[in-house]
Parts: C-alpha cells; structure tokens; sequence
C-alpha cells in the first residue's frame, strides 16, 4: 500500500488520529439513538368458543378467552431503560377489530432485558356483525383461526431524566394462526414465536428543561 515516501510517512499517523477520534466519540458520545424494541408474540391460547342460545331473543352468543403472551426485548447495547405506557392491545379478524384490552405499564431496566407481558382478551359475537362471528365460528370448525395483533402506547426511552424521549409505538403481528385439534380443546399458536413490525413515533418531541 505504501508505494511512495510521502505517503508512508502519513499511513500511520492518520490512522493513529482516526483512532483516537473513534474512540474519543466511543468514551463521550456513547450510542445516543436508542434502537426500537422487539416485539414478538410468544404464545397464544385460545379456550373452546362457548355457545350460547338466548331463549327470550333466540340469539346465539358465541364467546370466547384468548391469551396472548407477548416476548419484548429492549435491544439497546447500553444503558436505555423503557417505560411503556398507555398500552392496547387489539385483536383484528379480516381488518375487522373485534377484541381490544389494556395493558398495564411496564418497565425494561436493563439492555438486553426481556420480559413476557400477558394480554387477556374477552372475544364475543356481541361486539362484531353476525357474518363476522360467524366466519370465525367456521374458521374454529374447520380447526384454525386465523387473525393479525396491533399493539399502540407510548414509549419513554430513558424516562425521569433530561434526555427522556416519548414515542408514540406501533406494533403489528401478522397472521397469527392458532390451531384447534377439535371443538372442546383449547386452542394454541402452531409454528412457534412470531416477529412483530415495529414503528416508533416522535411527534412531540419534548425537550426537559429541568
Ligand atoms: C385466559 O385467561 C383467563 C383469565 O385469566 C382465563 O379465565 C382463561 O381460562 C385463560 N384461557 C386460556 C386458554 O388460558
Ligand atoms: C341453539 O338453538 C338452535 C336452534 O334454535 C339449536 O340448533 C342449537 O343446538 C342451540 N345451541 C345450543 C348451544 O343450545
Ligand atoms: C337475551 O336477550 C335479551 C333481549 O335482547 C336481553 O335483554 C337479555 O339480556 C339476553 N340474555 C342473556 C342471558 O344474554
Ligand atoms: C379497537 O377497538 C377498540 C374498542 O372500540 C378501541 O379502543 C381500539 O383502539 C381499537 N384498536 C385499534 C388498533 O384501532
Ligand atoms: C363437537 O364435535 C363433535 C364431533 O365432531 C360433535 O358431536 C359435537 O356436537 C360438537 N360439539 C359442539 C359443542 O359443537
């Protein structure tokens, strides 16, 4: 690489000043953008549909319990901690939103932390259109069922300090499928954990002035 003098002679010391200009910013701009969490779904339980005949409107009311369990990872290598809040957790059929829940507020200390966070969704015919929840009843016939999650809060990175940020999340798990073996078993996500897409937003990017 050294193929003139003048140029041997600059080789070492400008790497030697990258170096030092590298690790200056290592030691005091440590990574300051933090990265986005990771959101998984873990498992997903859904107990037998529970039919009911309402003799005085002879109507037949179809419900039913699904637990998620959701598997999120704070991804940044230092020293981030998250505060999630204002969580809700939606169920979507065919774009349809049929079951929502909120969750309580959590914590993530520690980089590389992960904790599982449970959402409980109550599903029943009453909140959707009887075609809705009749397709549903086929799909569970038929032995799978399957829906999308949206998970939206908000997000505090490095919250109760003068840089604490807010971001409005987004998260979206897709075709999530749960397979029925018959019609009195509960029913549980085949294929194992399934990867989120995840958006943050900072649309009101509040400055501390503590
Ligand atoms: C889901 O949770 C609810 C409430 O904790 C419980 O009643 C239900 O049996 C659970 N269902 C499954 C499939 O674990
Ligand atoms: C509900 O009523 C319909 C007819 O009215 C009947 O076919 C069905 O078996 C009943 N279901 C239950 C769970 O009682
Ligand atoms: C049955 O339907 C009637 C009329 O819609 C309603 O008032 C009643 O609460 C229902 N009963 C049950 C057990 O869902
Ligand atoms: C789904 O519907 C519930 C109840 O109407 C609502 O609170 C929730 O925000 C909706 N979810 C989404 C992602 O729109
Ligand atoms: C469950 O399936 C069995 C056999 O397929 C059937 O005989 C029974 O009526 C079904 N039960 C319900 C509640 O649908």
């Amino acid at each position: 690489m050294c193929n003139t003098d003048r140029c041997c002679a600059l080789f070492w010391p400008c790497i030697l000043i990258l170096a030092c200009v590298v690790l200056f910013g290592q030691i005091f701009f440590p990574e300051y953008h933090s990265r986005d969490p990771n959101f998984e779904v873990d498992s997903v339980t859904i107990n037998p549909f529970d039919m009911s005949n309402n003799s005085s409107s002879h109507k037949t009311t179809t419900t039913t319990h699904c637990n998620i369990t959701f598997f999120v990872q704070n991804r940044n290598k230092k020293s981030f901690p998250l505060y999630f809040k204002d969580i809700k957790a939606s169920i979507f059929y065919k774009k349809e939103n049929i079951s929502s829940i909120e969750i309580r507020p959590f914590f993530q200390l520690n980089p590389k932390e992960n904790i599982l966070v449970n959402a409980n969704f109550v599903v029943s015919s009453e909140d959707m259109d009887s075609s809705v929840a009749n397709s549903i009843v086929q799909d569970w016939k038929s032995g799978v069922v399957g829906f999308n999650v949206v998970v939206r809060g908000t997000v505090k990175i490095d919250p109760w300090t003068d840089v604490e940020e807010n971001y409005l999340i987004s998260v979206s798990c897709e075709e999530i499928k749960v397979g029925f073996s018959s019609n009195v078993t509960t029913g549980s996500m085949s294929g194992g954990s399934r990867k989120c897409h995840v958006v943050l937003l900072n649309p009101f990017h509040e400055v501390d002035m503590r």
